[in-house]
């Protein structure tokens, strides 16, 4: 029996017409998650999806069609935005350690481009000059984000160009009479603090007055969601509002009209994912009970790599005595997607589903152990539809190429 839906169709049914392991994503929800960013700020906000947190071309399209801009930390993600129907004018590319031909590339697809480091600058105002706008991507030390690994903006971090290194990159600007159009700073991932985003505030406006040709300021993405329904999350209505002001007071003082962006991946699409899986083994030890279900790390790496705490339900028996499982893949190796959590009795065959799938999920699976990546489905209005068929065989060997020995 089925007790979980997503707009009122049953996982069961999801299952049953697409397979699992399988990626939904609730568009809806994605949408709604849009909207509650703009309304928490008091001035106009250019949003662009962090598209490496959900890349499916369906889902980019939606945003596309609700007015959203990308964010993009590759050619590949930029020619997947405009596939998805995005204008390269919307499209802001990102990149880190990239060759320059790939910038090339960026600028003659028509985006938007940041930089994060003098060497590519200096090759930039070497190739372009003042003809082409480029953004700067800053390294603010501070530290923020729910761990290391997705920490971005500390002095240790690889990521942007230090602010000590400002004298460096003003003699760049003027030697190449560079077009500075934006300043950025992404501190890192999971951050609940809204006062580090004021710290980035107080350095973007601080040195706002020097670059005479800017037009935004961007403080990357970053927002805590609730992966537990106890988490505390980033105070969007405090957040909006004291960056809202910030921009205002700003503008005024200056006589400029700078802009806001804002560039959030897991607040749109992490809590409208789910990924369905399937329990296929039942197996006690002496030291716990076992779920093994057909997924693994190669589809929702997040618990292994960052200790990522996701909800996991089971949709075929929502009530009864609660037993204490460990929920682990089919993998060979530990992957285990949840430890000692308590769940309504778990046959084999039942749906255990893997809440806040949306983000970091998909887009950071892979075919270890050789096996399929999933399905995705897209619900929106009601209608389930499929966004990307599950792989097959093929797709394994598609590349492979096998010398006769
Ligand atoms: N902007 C830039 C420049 C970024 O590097 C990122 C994420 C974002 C925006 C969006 O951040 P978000 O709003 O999604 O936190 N795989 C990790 C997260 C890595 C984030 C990488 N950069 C995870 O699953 O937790």
């Amino acid at each position: 029996m089925n007790h979980f839906n997503i707009q009122g169709i049953g996982a069961d049914d999801l299952a049953k017409e697409f397979g699992t392991p399988l990626y939904v994503y609730d568009g809806n929800k994605i949408i709604t998650q849009l909207e509650k960013l703009r309304q928490a700020f008091q001035v106009k906000v250019n949003i662009k999806f962090a598209v490496k947190a959900l890349t499916n071309i369906s889902v980019l399209s939606l945003l596309k069609k609700n007015g959203a801009g990308a964010d993009v930390v590759s050619i590949q993600e930029a020619r997947l935005a405009v596939l998805a129907g995005f204008n390269p004018k919307d499209i802001m590319f990102t990149p880190n350690n990239v060759d320059f031909d790939e910038i090339r590339e960026a600028v003659a697809l028509g985006t938007e481009i940041t930089l994060d480091n003098l060497s590519s600058l200096e090759k930039f105002g070497q190739a372009y000059g003042f003809t082409q706008p480029v953004a700067l991507r800053l390294n603010p030390h501070i530290m923020a984000g729910g761990n290391l690994k997705i920490s971005t903006g500390h002095k240790q971090s690889k990521f942007g160009i230090s602010i000590q290194q400002m004298p460096e990159i003003l003699s760049m600007v003027e030697k190449y009479n560079l077009q500075i159009s934006g300043l950025h700073i992404h501190t890192g991932s999971e951050i609940k603090d809204v006062g580090v985003f004021m710290q980035m505030a107080e350095i973007l406006f601080g040195l706002a007055d020097q670059f005479a040709h800017l037009k935004f300021l961007d403080f990357g993405g970053g927002y805590k969601v609730a992966y537990k329904s106890s988490d505390q999350v980033t105070d969007l209505e405090a957040l909006g509002k004291s960056l809202s002001q910030a921009l205002l007071d700003y503008n005024q003082r200056s006589g400029r009209n700078i802009e806001l962006r804002l560039e959030p991946g897991k607040f749109l699409v992490s809590e409208a994912g789910y990924l369905i899986t399937t329990a296929t083994v039942v197996k006690e030890t002496p030291s716990a009970t076992f779920i093994g279900v057909n997924s693994g790390l190669n589809h929702l790496i997040r618990p292994m790599m960052y200790d990522a705490y996701h909800e996991i339900i089971n949709a075929s028996n929502a009530s009864g005595s609660l037993f204490t499982y460990t929920i682990a893949g089919n993998i060979c190796e530990t992957d285990n997607f949840g430890v000692d959590r308590q769940l309504p009795k778990v046959h084999e065959g039942d749906l255990i589903i893997i809440l806040n799938a949306g983000a970091y999920g998909f887009t950071m699976a892979s075919n270890y152990n050789s096996r399929f990546k999933p399905a995705e489905v897209l619900i929106y209005n009601g209608k389930a539809k499929l966004i990307r068929s599950r792989d097959n065989f093929d797709d394994l060997v598609k590349n492979q190429i096998l010398l006769d020995f």
